[in-house]
């Protein structure tokens, strides 16, 4: 390892990093120690604002992109090499925890800080970003701002996404933008020579294994569909059950047959229907429309495309009375990260004397559109008992520092070539 990024490193400041998280899960924070910062809402500008304010202090230039993508830049010496990225998000679940995404914003920006404080020039530029509407929550799908930004999926083609209270993408996105107005404006896709996300696990392997530093290898594919049920609405008291369209009952349905289609044995293939929005959502008015999300995993690409065609005919099949549309809204295969930037993260947790393990992503991140697009790898840090997307989330100072100390190192090794 270089002298220089050995000296960076050592500057990464556990409790700057701690206070940070603690500050930024002071926006949105809800009961039970945990966050709700949707996507493009008025808390999602508040962090950003924050973020800026800290880029600001050490002068580092901002720009952000037509989707929101926030960029925060410390110069390299080379003005025309493609910068070294490195960030994840800060948005969160309506039920989200203090950790998930915003930590490899701040581990990013705590890299910068290290590098400004250890006075290590890098040829290349070091590019932070804060990636927009990476849960998918509030507007699906997930990993949005990367998918757009990476040419994935064209902008307009999201715009008219809506929440459940039927507010537009658009709208949302043009209030957060007018939000940060000095921010320069940026085009999509600008070449990038590397990319490199910190991310709390989000599982229990590490800290199972005692393993400070998680060295990831890959993510597995998804397959994302919004299913519509489409009946008739009646009276509950009234209306005999043979007459109805019951749109709900139809639901049902069909998430009984696309869950016993996706049962394994071996527990490895994820199927989750964890929205569903009814209408008229009344006790005593039969449904008469019903829109379900459906997220379907699996490390497999030939497993996970199988499992992903089936969808649409095992739904029509399964609903008796009413219409069905079925729209996919997200097909990833399953990537696998470039061994170059494993190696270097792998190697800058060997140079710090960090206990390290290989290891795939069960979660999906805004580097699996950047794997498609330059060098890409994750650097995973434990988290209690693999507890996420839930309140209760927790990770310990030492061991955000510590994935913090290994991003610093391999950004700089990767900034140097
Ligand atoms: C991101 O949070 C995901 O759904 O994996
Ligand atoms: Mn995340
Ligand atoms: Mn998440």
């Amino acid at each position: 390892m270089r002298e220089e990024a050995r000296a960076a490193a050592g500057r990464v400041d556990e409790a700057r990093l701690w206070q940070r998280h603690m500050e930024m899960a002071r926006i949105g924070a809800i009961p039970g120690g945990g966050v709700n910062r949707a996507a493009l809402s008025a808390e999602d500008i508040a962090a950003r604002q924050l973020l800026l304010a800290w880029a600001a202090q050490r002068g580092f230039s901002v720009s952000v992109d037509g989707i929101g993508n926030l960029f925060v830049r410390r110069a390299g010496s080379d003005a025309n090499a493609a910068p070294i990225m490195t960030g994840s998000h800060m948005d969160s679940q309506p039920s989200g925890g203090r950790f998930d995404g915003i930590y490899g914003v701040l581990a990013g920006l705590e890299a910068l800080e290290a590098m400004e404080e250890a006075g290590v020039a890098t040829r290349r530029p070091v590019e932070l970003v804060a990636w927009t509407n990476e849960e998918g929550g509030r507007f699906p799908p997930c990993t949005m701002g990367s998918m757009v930004y990476t040419g994935a999926r064209p902008l307009a083609d999201v715009l008219e996404v809506t929440d459940n209270d039927g507010i537009k993408l658009r709208d949302a996105l043009a209030a957060t933008l007018a939000a940060t107005p000095n921010a320069r404006e940026r085009a999509f896709n600008a070449p990038a020579a590397g990319y490199i996300e910190a991310h709390i696990e989000q599982g229990p392997l590490l800290e199972k294994a005692r393993k400070t530093i998680g060295v990831v290898t890959g993510i597995q594919g998804l397959r994302w569909f919004n299913i519509e049920v489409s009946g008739e609405t009646a009276h509950a008291g009234t209306t005999p059950l043979g007459l109805r369209k019951d749109a709900l009952r139809d639901a049902i349905a069909i998430i009984e047959a696309l869950r016993e289609h996706a049962h394994d044995f071996a527990d490895v293939t994820r199927f989750t229907v964890g929205r569903m929005l009814v209408s008229p959502n009344s006790p005593n008015s039969v449904a008469n429309h019903v829109l379900f999300s459906v997220d379907l995993r699996h490390p497999d690409p030939a497993k996970i495309r199988a499992l992903g065609e089936a969808v649409a005919p095992l739904a029509r099949k399964a609903a008796k009375f009413c219409e069905v549309k079925v729209t996919p809204t997200l097909a990833d295969d399953p990537c696998v990260f470039d061994a170059g930037v494993t190696g270097a993260i792998e190697s800058a947790a060997q140079e710090l004397s960090l206990p390290y393990m290989r290891l795939a992503s069960g979660a999906s991140h805004d580097a699996m559109y950047m794997a498609r697009v330059c060098p890409t790898g994750m650097i995973f840090v434990p988290c209690e008992k693999g507890i996420s997307h839930n309140v209760a989330e927790n990770a310990q100072p030492a061991d955000l520092a510590a994935g913090a100390r290994v991003l610093t190192a391999a950004l700089i090794e990767l900034a140097n070539n």
